[in-house]
């Protein structure tokens, strides 16, 4: 039996998926080149494991052969990739409302009623214009930064006290990837649940996104494995996979009743206690697991996301210890300035840095997979509706061709007159596509929400470390290898000297 289906059946059917790909798929155009050979229900993922490793290490081969248009096939699917800003410009903002979808899953969990998967439509205007007026208010960001940024100099102050003596050389050898982490996971906590919440919740809360996060299969959060595959990869999961989000349900749950119960009684004036996530969506009118699910959302899209690119950046200060200087007195030049004076300067060094840190070390290599709502054309192939369709980040911002030496770190290049001077983190929709020379956050209609409040937390977090604290590389260096993942991470977490500074 075994022996039949494998000398006639498996032939055959490898002979019409062939055929069928080397068809022209409408009006003469084809689809973007695939790898051969194309298996019925696994599409050509099937020999290898599940992992971003190998999805990056794939597309690499297929772009150096084929271009900056490839496809990958997942089940029934075509997965479509593009490394290319100028085609990403004209898919993401020329044909952004045909782009603006995203492919639905069998089983989203936590996830299901998110800004990310809702469907282009009138639901998800409301959740994402709700978003983004919670995040477009600076002084609920300036409070919750203030207390997070206050904490973190404590916490490396007592940690550099604590490992004193460690060091040859003054200063201490400090691993301060927790506790940027945390700090991190504290003003996002504040933004979205109020700054009452205590540290023991917290905790647990940020325990449980580590679980949840640990058990999802990372290809399917691109829409890339087949249905096949999924339940064989989630099956042996399955019970822990849900028994961590009950637990999450319930934790979030009773923090969004407390916060409730205050705003009934009137506890907190809007002053002294500013509107946070919850309390815009307790005034939506929401059902609890649309809530709990929008504040998973909520953490899960900032938390990993802003810490990886601020490990990545003090991991580069690290390194290049001239630019590290060159920052530090930028940033003393501009501490007696008025806050007029700030704004009127031409982008400072910091947002240089900032800048340079996402283009070299975007945290997601590649965006939210996108879909359409109908064929379209693009280049010379065509995208069949329902595609899952994404973009290649790293390899955009790297690309050789749009920048001299791109594997260089070298902010300078977007202060005045450098190359990348007009370049912002997020595209202006009225740019053309050398405003898509990076794109950390994507572009268009499904932009990331949260880039301002990202980069501008960025840049202040970066500024008290370096004003308090003098960056030193232990003897070892700086480890720099990637962890390929739904975010791109250091391999091995930054090892440094820090120097306590007397202002
Ligand atoms: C350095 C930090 C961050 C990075 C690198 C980042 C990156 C991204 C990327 C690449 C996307 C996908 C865009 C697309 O598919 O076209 C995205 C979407 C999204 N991000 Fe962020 N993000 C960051 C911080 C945040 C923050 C702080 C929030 C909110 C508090 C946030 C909320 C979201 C949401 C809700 C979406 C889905 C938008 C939609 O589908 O309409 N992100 N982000």
């Amino acid at each position: 039996m075994l022996l039949l289906l494998s000398s006639i059946i498996l032939p055959l059917l490898l002979l019409v998926t062939v055929s069928k790909n080397r068809k022209p798929y409408c009006n003469g155009l084809s689809l973007p080149p695939a790898p051969w050979p194309r298996l019925p229900l696994v599409g050509n993922l099937f020999c290898r494991p599940p992992t971003i490793a190998s999805l990056d290490e794939v597309l690499r081969r297929l772009h150096a052969a084929h271009g900056p248009v490839v496809s990958l096939w997942a089940g029934r699917k075509p997965a479509i990739f593009i490394a290319c800003h100028d085609i990403a410009h004209r898919a993401l903002v020329h044909m952004g409302a045909t782009f603006a979808h995203r492919p639905t899953s069998w089983h989203s969990g936590v996830n299901s009623h998110g800004v990310n998967s809702a469907t282009y439509g009138s639901r998800w205007g409301l959740l994402r214009r709700n978003l983004s007026s919670h995040l477009a208010a600076e002084h609920v960001i300036a409070g919750a930064f203030r207390s997070s940024a206050g904490s973190l100099v404590k916490s490396l102050e007592s940690a550099a006290a604590a490992a004193a003596g460690e060091a040859d050389g003054g200063g201490a050898v400090v691993a301060p990837s927790e506790t940027l982490r945390h700090a991190v996971f504290g003003f996002f906590a504040a933004l979205c649940f109020g700054e009452g919440v205590g540290e023991d919740t917290l905790g647990r809360l940020r325990g449980l996104h580590v679980e949840i996060i640990s058990l999802i299969v990372e290809l399917d959060a691109f829409h890339l494995m087949p249905v096949l595959l999924q339940v064989v990869c989630y099956f042996p999961r399955w019970r822990k996979l849900l028994s961590a989000q009950r637990r999450h349900h319930d934790l979030v749950t009773a923090i969004i009743s407390a916060r409730r119960r205050r705003r009934e009684e009137g506890v907190g004036s809007d002053a002294a206690d500013p509107r946070c996530y919850v309390d815009t969506l307790l005034g939506l009118g929401l059902g609890e697991d649309e809530m709990v699910s929008l504040c998973w959302e909520y953490m899960n899209a900032a938390v990993k996301t802003t810490t990886t690119a601020l490990e990545w950046i003090m991991a580069r200060l690290v390194l290049h210890q001239d630019i590290q200087q060159k920052l530090r007195n930028d940033i003393a030049g501009s501490d007696h300035m008025t806050c007029g004076e700030r704004r009127r300067r031409r982008r400072p060094f910091v947002e240089a840095v900032v800048l340079e840190a996402l283009r070299l070390h975007p945290p997601a290599h590649y965006l939210l997979a996108h879909t359409t709502d109908k064929d379209v054309t693009l280049d010379k192939y065509v995208i069949p509706k329902g595609s899952i369709v994404n973009f290649g980040v790293a390899t955009i911002g790297r690309y050789a061709t749009l920048w001299t030496d791109p594997d260089a770190f070298r902010p300078e290049r977007f202060m005045e007159g450098g190359e990348g001077c007009g370049v912002h983190s997020i595209a202006a929709a009225s740019g053309g596509p050398e405003m898509m020379k990076m794109i950390p956050f994507g572009a268009g209609r499904r932009a990331c929400p949260g880039a301002a409040v990202a980069t501008t937390v960025l840049q202040s977090f970066v500024e008290d470390l370096v004003r308090r604290f003098e960056w030193i590389p232990v003897a070892s260096g700086v480890d720099m290898t990637e962890k390929p993942g739904i975010v791109t991470e250091m391999r091995m977490p930054l090892y440094t000297r820090v120097v306590v500074r007397q202002n």
